[in-house]
């Protein structure tokens, strides 16, 4: 009965001029948007965010990650929250519902439940985690890996402009002075995350949701390939250390190495700078990024553990440093929270699926502190960490009933 009127009370106009107005911050000319983590825009987004939680009364906290929490409260807040949301920072040259959309329909189911009238046994909260996209700072999910663990992944770690994350984090932190500061982690009871499903599955079959049984694995590295600087109209070939020329090389057997027949395995090398980046210098060094990815972890740790000494080889006469910067095991979400995800499409009258996430998500890292699970929506061609991403009112409406039935039935 509460799942039907916390959905009945979703307000679709609401929820989509807040999509479009949380895109206006760090607009770009082509539709699309860049806000970096912890950038003014995404700053910029916080407060405006921060502004309308304190409108209704919400409870609003951030912890040392800077992770956002807006809190309505329930019958009894001692017991943990059940949280719902996503994240708020975008790839460079992203769309306007990747993360953003997730955090909406969350803080939506919140002002559902007041529309409703419905007072709930627990706390619920929405939540925008720091650093999902690892655009600006490459270590991805600093946010939900903090309140993960209870400590910020890398503070040291430096932007393109050598600012540290620890920095930028107290920036931003030191910019809401008026929102309540906790520490990482407290106990929740469920998290769902709301998302664009980042792929073609449901707008081929015309399903408005889906349920998401999990996450594949992920292994992000940075190979530093080292050569020797020289004059490129009078160095022979003979004798060069071209770091390019060597990282090419490398990426050749790296692309041989990821080579799958079932087009299962997902490589790519994303991220590339040159030292010192001049037409008529030879390279002095080069750092490329390697994002491989498969939902079974054998595959991941038996093709991961030869990328070392493959790059080492194929980089001769130069050398390279491989190193690790992130590891996502694959993830299922248990059955109690997809089936209460279900139950929710169903009484909203929502035909869905279940399928598995290609992308990467905070619920990866939250789902090893408490029962997760996700709720897709399509998006156009399946395009995302694209410019033209996009998403339909009536599928964002769709999800976030869908979100807001889940968390009455999950919140008591
Ligand atoms: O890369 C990912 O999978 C996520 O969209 N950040
Ligand atoms: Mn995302
Ligand atoms: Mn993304």
């Amino acid at each position: 009965m509460h799942a039907a009127a916390a959905q009945s009370a979703v307000d679709a106009k609401r929820l989509w001029d807040d999509l479009m107005t949380l895109a206006g911050f760090g607009a770009r000319d082509d539709g699309g948007v860049c806000r970096h983590a912890l950038s003014v825009e995404d700053m910029a987004a916080r407060a405006w965010l921060t502004d309308k939680a304190r409108e209704r009364g919400y409870r609003i906290a951030a912890d040392d990650a800077a992770n956002l929490f807006i809190t309505r409260p329930g019958r009894d807040d001692t017991l943990p929250p059940v949280l719902a949301g996503s994240h708020m920072d975008s790839q460079p040259a992203g769309g306007k519902f990747d993360g953003a959309y997730g955090v909406l329909a969350a803080f939506e189911a919140l002002r559902a439940l007041d529309n409703a009238g419905i007072e709930t046994a627990r706390p619920v909260a929405c939540v925008a985690w720091t650093n999902e996209e690892g655009g600006r700072f490459h270590v991805p999910c600093t946010g939900s890996r903090a309140f993960a663990t209870g400590a910020v992944p890398e503070p040291e770690q430096t932007d393109e402009n050598g600012v540290p994350l620890a920095e930028a984090l107290k920036t931003t932190l030191d910019a809401a002075p008026d929102v309540e500061r906790i520490a990482p982690g407290f106990p929740i009871h469920a998290y769902i995350e709301p998302h664009i499903e980042q792929g073609p599955v449901l707008e081929r079959e015309g399903l408005p949701v889906g349920v998401v049984t999990g996450i594949q694995g992920v292994r992000w590295f940075n190979v530093t390939v080292s050569g020797e600087p020289g004059h490129a109209g009078t160095v022979p070939h003979a004798v060069r250390r071209d770091a390019f020329q060597a990282a090419l090389r490398a990426i050749g057997a790296l692309n041989e190495l990821m080579h799958d027949p079932d087009d299962i395995v997902r490589f790519t090398v994303g991220h590339v700078s040159v030292v010192p980046n001049s037409p008529n210098t030879i390279p002095a060094s080069v750092t490329f990024s390697i994002d491989f990815r498969h939902p079974d972890a054998a595959v991941l740790d038996a093709r991961a553990s030869r990328i070392a000494g493959l790059v080492a080889e194929a980089v001769k006469p130069c050398t390279a440093v491989l190193t690790p910067t992130t590891v996502m095991q694959p993830v299922a979400f248990p059955d109690a929270v997809t089936q209460a995800i279900a139950a929710a499409a169903d009484t909203a009258g929502l035909a869905h699926k279940q399928l598995a996430s290609g992308a990467f998500h905070d619920a990866a890292h939250i789902a090893g502190v408490c029962p997760s699970g996700m709720i897709f929506i399509p998006c156009r061609g399946g395009l995302s960490h694209h410019p033209d991403e996009w998403a339909t009112a009536e599928h964002c409406s769709a999800g976030a009933r869908v979100l807001a039935g889940t968390l009455a039935t999950l919140a008591g």
